[in-house]
């Protein structure tokens, strides 16, 4: 329980206050042009991109949804979306807004307060690197470096681009006043740019700020263990930024060849994980939208090169592999998530290609398939028109990163070569052609068949498949029929997989064993005096709620009912409480959403309705059992004892739900 306080108000208090006080059309309005229509409002979804308006807001239920993304909540999780707030920074800022005082200390604000004060360490880090970089005499040889990369001071002050000076405590110093632990003696300082007096008067004391200084990663310690130095020395300081513009770590480049390592960054802490941060992207969010797709560069200079330029829709990993949080990120920016990958040439970004590729394509496997063939072709498949992501592989650029051909061919050459980057499976199976292009012997076809059978077999469509089958074996002169062979025989596994996959019955069932469960969560939002809240929870105390956030909010409703009974308050109560929960307050908007066409019905018919409802989970639950044994006995293998067993068991299974219906 949060104490109270005769001066501020708990935060619990403060949100049901706020939420009071919030008009969500109001709300809304301020960033979309909505329009009435009925009892609610329409307007193009802001998180999406749409040009006809498929995103409502309902202030009767306090609630938007978007029927062409799913996104949907209440009021602060509109704000917390639109401004990429997390729900306590929405909270306070609101609070501020309508001069609600309110307790900070008791609402997870430790972590929030440390990741400020790395925040604005880091500013400050910024400001003072980029003000050295343009001031200072020792900063010569960085500026003639830019200068001769063709970096202007206009990329410099978009990218706040900075430099550290070469000195074990000039950031140290301008932060804490002070030189730490410097009774070694034998520790050489380099230039004092600033003096013990300097200008920082803020009142924190000195250990602290070392300390903090060492969490945001700007300073380390020394190897003897007795204090601190500067982590940056002598270096091109680029700052990196989160999708907010927030600065949370740094890339900083060696100036000199025997600078070791050539790029030194920031480790990760609260605010900065390298797995999770994209260099540019708060740059490029704006242009990924418009262009709806993005390019992933390899390198900072690359990405900075192609920002001056002229070409925006561009970011780098940060010296790791592409990872899937970096993909997630991404696709809420490019909603036909084409994806360019654009390496570098050598064998490292060529391994890194196709490892990001394969990354790519766990992250959307699931949501259906990938672009295997152009938009000619398309009249082949209509199936390839609803392609969930579409990755292309920029290469064969004479063997220079992007940076350097843009430097030395011009913008628009590049994008010519951007516009005309192969699909992957294309850029697959010509690297494979090209680099086996003399094979001769017997053995040398076979291991470049080996390599092209997975690509191969991955086509989805039988005519292009086969298009691809006789131009391989032309150009490698072999028999098209045993190359035929051969992807049949890897396709029968991959086919028998999907067959019990992707059985569409199945899919169906499962849909309307999920729209049940939510169909009788609803009932709790029923404003009716026969059935209230707590009688429906006796209703559905025994249901087994399969989806994992139905049941979740299930959970969290059977527990908020010892307190509110009223429907209104029960979904204020649990937005809040799933605030952080972006997937369950979808499902929470879509339960709300169902309540009115259950508003007509007598007690009597909704009893039905529920008694309906629990029988219909119950088989459900059952066929998904069965379906379940079908899958693992079809991919046994038939002859072992274990799959007899499994035959057994769905034999029974059959006659159980048999029984049942
Ligand atoms: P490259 O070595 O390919 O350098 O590193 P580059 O981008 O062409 O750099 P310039 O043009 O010589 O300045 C590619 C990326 O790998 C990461 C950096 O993010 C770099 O931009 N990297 C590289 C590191 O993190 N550490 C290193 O020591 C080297
Ligand atoms: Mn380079």
């Amino acid at each position: 329980m949060v104490q109270k306080s005769n001066i501020n108000t708990p935060v619990i208090d403060a949100v049901s206050e706020i939420k009071n006080r919030l008009d969500i059309v109001d709300v809304i309005s301020e960033h979309i042009a909505l329009k009435k229509s009925g009892r609610n409002y329409w307007g193009c979804c802001p998180f999406h991109k749409e040009k006809t308006p498929s995103f409502s807001v309902s202030p009767d239920k306090g609630i938007f949804k978007c029927f062409g993304c799913g996104v949907g909540g209440d009021a602060i999780s509109f704000l917390m979306k639109i401004n990429n707030n997390t729900f306590y920074e929405v909270i306070v800022e609101q609070a501020q807004k309508f001069g609600i005082p309110i307790q900070t200390q008791n609402f997870s604000p430790e972590k929030t307060e440390i990741k400020n004060q790395i925040l604005e360490v880091n500013q400050e880090a910024v400001r003072f690197f980029n003000k050295l970089l343009l001031d200072v005499p020792e900063a010569a040889k960085a500026r003639d470096y830019l200068f001769k990369r063709n970096i202007t001071e206009e990329v410099i002050e978009k990218f706040k681009i900075g430099y550290s000076l070469n000195s074990y405590d000039s950031l140290i110093s301008h932060f804490c006043n002070c030189h730490p632990e410097r009774s070694e003696g034998s520790v050489q300082t380099g230039i004092n740019a600033y003096t013990p007096n300097g200008t920082d008067s803020s009142a924190m004391p000195q250990n602290d700020k070392l300390d903090l200084l060492y969490k945001a990663g700007l300073v380390s310690e020394r190897t003897n263990g007795k204090g601190y130095l500067d982590r940056f020395r002598g270096r091109i300081m680029i700052p990196i930024q989160d999708e907010k513009g927030d600065f949370i770590a740094f890339g900083a480049r060696a100036l000199e060849d025997n600078q070791n390592p050539k790029y030194l960054n920031s480790p990760d802490t609260p605010v900065f994980n390298k797995s999770r941060s994209l260099f540019a992207l708060y740059q490029a969010k704006q242009s990924i939208k418009e262009q709806d797709s993005v390019i992933i560069m390899e390198g900072f200079f690359d990405v900075i090169s192609a920002h001056t330029h002229g070409l925006t829709n561009v970011v780098a990993t940060l010296g790791t592999a592409l990872t899937e949080q970096h993909i997630k990120i991404l696709a809420r920016y490019s909603d036909s998530r084409r994806i360019y990958l654009a390496f570098d040439s050598d064998e490292a970004g060529i391994n890194a290609t196709d490892r990001g590729a394969e990354i790519i394509k766990s992250v959307f496997s699931g949501l259906g398939d990938i672009k295997q063939f152009d938009e000619n072709f398309a009249e082949m498949s209509d199936k390839n028109n609803r392609a969930v992501c579409e990755i292309r592989v920029i290469s064969n650029i004479t063997g220079k990163d992007p940076d350097e051909f843009i430097r030395t061919e011009g913008l628009d050459a590049y994008k010519k070569v951007v516009n005309q980057a192969p699909l992957l499976i294309d850029y697959q199976i010509n690297r494979i052609m090209k680099s086996k292009e003399k094979t001769q012997t017997p053995q040398e076809k076979s291991k470049v068949i080996q390599d092209l059978i997975p690509i191969l077999s991955d086509i989805k469509n039988s005519i292009i498949r086969n298009e691809y089958i006789k131009l391989i074996s032309e150009k490698l002169m072999i028999d098209e029929e045993s190359l035929n062979i051969e992807i049949k025989k890897s396709l029968q596994k991959v086919i028998k997989k999907e067959k019990i996959l992707n059985q569409g019955k199945r899919q169906n069932l499962e849909e309307n064993h999920i729209s049940a469960q939510k169909n009788l969560l609803s009932l709790y939002f029923l404003n009716s005096e026969k059935l209230s809240p707590l009688c429906i929870n006796n209703y559905l105390e025994e249901v087994n709620f399969t989806e994992e956030n139905i049941s979740l909010i299930k959970n969290e409703i059977s527990k908020s009912l010892k307190e509110i009974t009223d429907p209104e308050k029960l979904s204020n109560e649990l937005f809040t409480k799933l605030a952080e929960n972006e997937e369950a307050k979808k499902i929470l908007v879509d339960v709300i959403c169902l309540v009115d066409e259950k508003k007509g019905m007598n007690t009597s018919s909704l009893e039905q309705y529920i008694k309906d409802h629990i029988a219909f989970l119950r088989r459900c639950v059952l066929s998904e059992q069965q379906n379940k044994l079908k899958t693992q006995y079809y991919a046994s293998n038939k002859d072992d004892i274990s799959s007899l067993e499994q035959q057994q068991l769905v034999k029974e299974l059959i006659l159980q739900s048999k029984s049942e219906v």
